[in-house]
């Protein structure tokens, strides 16, 4: 049976054993999906030995997504955009194809909750990891405006910069956002420490549209922030974790699983 992981530490927590196993259940592919859970000093070796085993591909976690970048013999467009990788395919000469599918998932799930994203003015806070990944895909769809802003406003500018080829990119400073926008994603890891950002109320508007990249059982703080400011369509980053796995899911097996039921297990799975 072909063996997939995911490489990460910790991991213990990942929902992707059970979101690439209902995918192969649906699709009728024989393999199995598991954690690994690697030492931080032993990224490289850990790789090298489930590969030698007959791993066929794997995903990668935090905290190893750029140490993934260095053992690619080939790297997608979108990786080396994002200067970071999620997925690796073993070819079938036994070189290693690294992608980065989270951009994809996100969009995808915008698509889903929301059509298209052309024409659109969207604010993507936060300047890391999580932003540079989904800048490219985001910017591939063709919106009005793409405005980046971060607490560290030198790091929204620095991303500004290097994706100004790609589309209408910009930044602003967090503190003093002044215009309205169509679309807000929280790409920031604020909601993870129960923080909340500092943004005005003036950047909704009545159909405003809000998505944090985060996702929990209670809403996130991101998220509570624009039930107040009156925003109905409120989404969380459940939808792009599954969403990233379903591209990952087809780069392997050349199949695309159906996202809505396995979504929906997952949604009820972790309440
Ligand atoms: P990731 O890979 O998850 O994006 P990261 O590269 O450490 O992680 O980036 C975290 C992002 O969350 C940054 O944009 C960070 O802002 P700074 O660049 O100013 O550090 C943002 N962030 C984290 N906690 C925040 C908070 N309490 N308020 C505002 N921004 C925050």
């Amino acid at each position: 049976m072909d063996r997939y992981v995911v490489i990460g530490n910790p991991i213990a927590h990942s929902q992707s054993p059970f979101i690439h196993g209902a995918f192969a259940e649906q699709t009728g592919q024989a393999m199995s999906y598991e954690r690994l859970l690697l030492p931080l000093d032993h990224f490289q070796g850990g790789l090298s030995e489930f590969v030698r085993s007959g791993g066929r591909g794997c995903n990668i976690t935090v905290p190893f997504k750029t140490d993934a970048l260095a053992v690619a013999d080939e790297l997608s467009e979108r990786a080396a955009l994002a200067e970071a990788v999620n997925t690796l395919k073993v070819l079938e000469d036994g070189r290693l194809l690294a992608d980065n599918t989270d951009g994809a998932g996100l969009v995808m799930d915008l698509h889903r909750l929301g059509g298209a994203l052309a024409g659109r003015r969207i604010l993507l806070l936060g300047a890391g990891g999580a932003a540079r990944g989904v800048m490219g895909p985001l910017l591939a769809e063709r919106p009005a405006a793409l405005v980046v802003a971060n607490r560290t406003e030198m790091r929204a500018e620095a991303l500004a910069k290097r994706f100004a080829g790609l589309g209408p990119v910009s930044h602003q400073p967090l503190e003093g956002l002044a215009d309205t926008f169509d679309l807000i994603i929280n790409s920031t890891s604020a909601s993870l420490q129960g923080e909340r950002l500092a943004l005005p109320a003036s950047l909704c508007h009545s159909g405003t549209q809000v998505y944090d990249m985060m996702y929990g059982r209670e809403e996130t703080p991101f998220l509570q922030w624009a039930a107040e400011q009156g925003v109905q369509d409120r989404f969380d980053g459940l939808g792009m974790l599954v969403g990233q796995a379903a591209e990952s899911f087809y780069l392997w097996r050349g199949v695309r699983p159906d996202m809505a039921p396995v979504l929906q297990a997952l949604r009820a799975r972790l309440e």
